[in-house]
């Protein structure tokens, strides 16, 4: 599909989510969230939640691990209107990088500002432990692709968006000022799905990555580039290959997901109230 293709499909979308959420919910949205594994319980905190399965709109691709499942539910958190897209997709399931971008696309074309973006990481950096959350300050995509790629659309964006603050300094204060035990640092986007080997984490700690994961980077590109402020939050599930001696198990990195969730929905939660209070530009 061509880029002109893919905003016809964005807005069709955007359509019959405006006809389903009505004008008042849509007008109220202010945060969109990626929940990534962990957060997924979220959803159980939104007050007069409303449910919408992926397949129900039009050009979303289906998560092809979770299978069922996966849906935008939209709610509000103290007052604060949010979407949440429960499920993503990834690369590594063969998808394409504007595939893995047109829900969050989707959403900035519905009007929402403000993005958290959250996933499950490996953790790299010395001081990191499994259960630790780190705010994103930023990313380095190392998956040789990106959502931009293409004949320009400017709807989505410059030709050439300047990424010196893809995550917001605000919405990261926003996220430190919960008090809850975070640390700053950053992502490294790979393609997957084999977790890295030994020598790459060595090569990405050189590169200053402190934490190492599949997914994020290419939404954390499109909303940039479509003018959103975007926070990343990742929880470490595991350190990273070669950093302890025990092999990477999918198993082991679900079930410290569980485990953190409790903590996580939490700081989320006094996240959410705390944007609510907020106003764009101040803390
Ligand atoms: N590497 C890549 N992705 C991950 C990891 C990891 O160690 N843990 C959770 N997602």
């Amino acid at each position: 599909m061509s880029q002109l293709g893919e905003l016809e499909s964005i807005d069709r979308a955007v359509a019959v989510l405006r006809e389903r959420l009505g004008p008042a919910r849509v007008a109220g949205l202010r945060l969109g969230m990626v929940l990534g594994s962990g957060l997924k319980g979220f959803v159980r905190v939104l007050q007069e939640p409303l449910e919408i399965p992926f397949r129900e709109v039009p050009g979303w691709p289906q998560p092809l691990v979770e299978g069922h499942g996966a849906s935008l539910v939209v709610g509000t958190v103290s007052g604060l209107g949010v979407a949440c897209l429960s499920g993503r997709v990834h690369l590594y399931e063969g998808w394409r990088p504007n595939d893995v971008v047109r829900a969050v696309r989707t959403l900035r074309r519905l009007g929402i500002g403000s993005f958290l973006l959250t996933n499950a990481a490996g953790g790299i950096a010395d001081d990191m432990a499994p259960g630790d959350l780190m705010v994103l300050r930023d990313h380095l995509n190392l998956t040789g692709q990106s959502p931009l790629i293409g004949p320009h659309e400017p709807a989505f964006g410059p030709r050439f968006p300047d990424q010196t603050r893809v995550y917001s300094p605000r919405l990261q204060q926003l996220l430190l000022a919960t008090g809850a035990r975070l640390r700053p640092g950053v992502y490294a986007g790979l393609l997957g799905p084999s977790y890295e080997t030994p020598a790459e984490i060595r090569m990405l700690r050189t590169l200053g990555a402190d934490a190492v994961g599949m997914s994020t980077v290419h939404e954390a590109i499109a909303l940039n580039a479509m003018g959103a402020e975007v926070a990343g939050l990742s929880l470490v599930t595991n350190l990273a290959a070669g950093i302890s001696p025990q092999p990477l198990a999918h198993d082991e990195v679900v079930a410290a997901g569980v485990q953190a969730g409790a903590a996580l929905i939490a700081l989320v939660q006094d996240f959410c109230k705390r944007l609510g209070a907020s106003r764009s530009g101040s803390v």
